[in-house]
């Protein structure tokens, strides 16, 4: 076994599911015919954001709004790294209303400079940070013509990662950023281009199979030693644990039927807003 990194203390956005359901198909994942049962999800969304506290980690809230069910996946919110805030522009027009929102919760906790990409963008759901680049998907959701705008906004570079499978839409569905070398993903949701270039930057990563991704296993939460992720994704909780990290299991069906997991339900702000009303709960 290999010796993991330490965890590192984040901060996470997070928004209650208050208005939350699948009143539209943006994904296939969701059925408007198929109910929701919003108890259910409350419950799982809760326990979701009370095992990142206990891990040690901040986790702050922006406000729902009625009419914006999608909102509690504020992973799409925006892409936030050192404190500058790229604000998302959605691709579809049931989600667009959610980042003047968004926009407001930055600029009301201190967070500067922010800006609302004028590209489409959908925040850190296409947009990773691993080993100073971030890894950006294209093709379901983010536009690849916005990536030249995030690379000069964070001053990093962008390497474009192409998904070709409907079911991962985002990047943050079929890839995570385990600690600064190691990532997991499902080579399934990727081009070939695309699947080698990931070979060739990350040669040791965790390539999952099928069934874990399925259930969206490859949606987790790594504080660079502790691994949230969907209970249902038992071989790779094994695959984790056998890599020295801890699988910590939650239950997500709920959420699931729009497509979401844990990691879409958090933003990871990296440090808590510095400030005026910084509402931890
Ligand atoms: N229903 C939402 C949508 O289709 C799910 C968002 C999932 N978020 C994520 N970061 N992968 O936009």
């Amino acid at each position: 076994m290999r010796m993991p990194t330490p965890p590192i203390s984040r901060a996470y956005l997070m928004c209650p599911p208050d208005h939350f359901g699948v009143q539209y198909a943006i994904n296939p994942w969701m059925d408007p015919g198929r109910p929701v049962d919003s108890e259910r999800a409350g419950t799982q969304w809760r326990e979701l954001r009370e095992v990142l506290k206990e891990l040690g980690h901040v986790v702050v809230q922006a406000p729902a709004r009625r009419g914006l069910p999608d909102m509690v996946f504020t992973a799409n919110a925006a892409t936030v790294i050192d404190g500058r805030v790229l604000v998302a522009t959605f691709r579809c027009p049931q989600r667009a209303g959610e980042s003047a929102l968004f926009e407001h919760w930055f600029r009301e906790n201190g967070y500067q400079p922010v800006a609302r990409a004028r590209g489409v963008n959908e925040g850190q759901g296409d947009h990773l940070v691993a080993n100073g680049m971030i890894l950006a998907g294209h093709g379901l959701r983010t536009d690849s013509s916005s990536h030249e705008e995030t690379s000069s906004y964070f001053g990093l570079p962008v390497v474009g990662l192409t998904l070709t499978d409907p079911r991962f839409f985002h990047l943050d569905t079929a890839l995570a950023v385990l600690n600064e070398r190691e990532i997991m993903y499902y080579p399934g949701a990727f081009s070939p281009q695309s699947l080698r270039v990931l070979r060739s930057l990350f040669p040791d990563s965790l390539e999952a199979d099928d069934a874990d991704a399925a259930v969206f296993g490859l949606n987790a939460i790594s504080d660079g030693r502790r691994v949230v992720l969907p209970a249902a994704a038992t071989g790779l909780a094994q695959r984790l644990a056998q890599r020295g990290f801890e699988p910590i299991p939650v239950e997500v069906e709920e959420l699931l039927k729009a497509g979401g997991g844990p990691k879409c339900c958090v933003l990871d702000l990296r440090t808590p807003p510095t400030t005026r009303t910084p509402v931890p709960v």
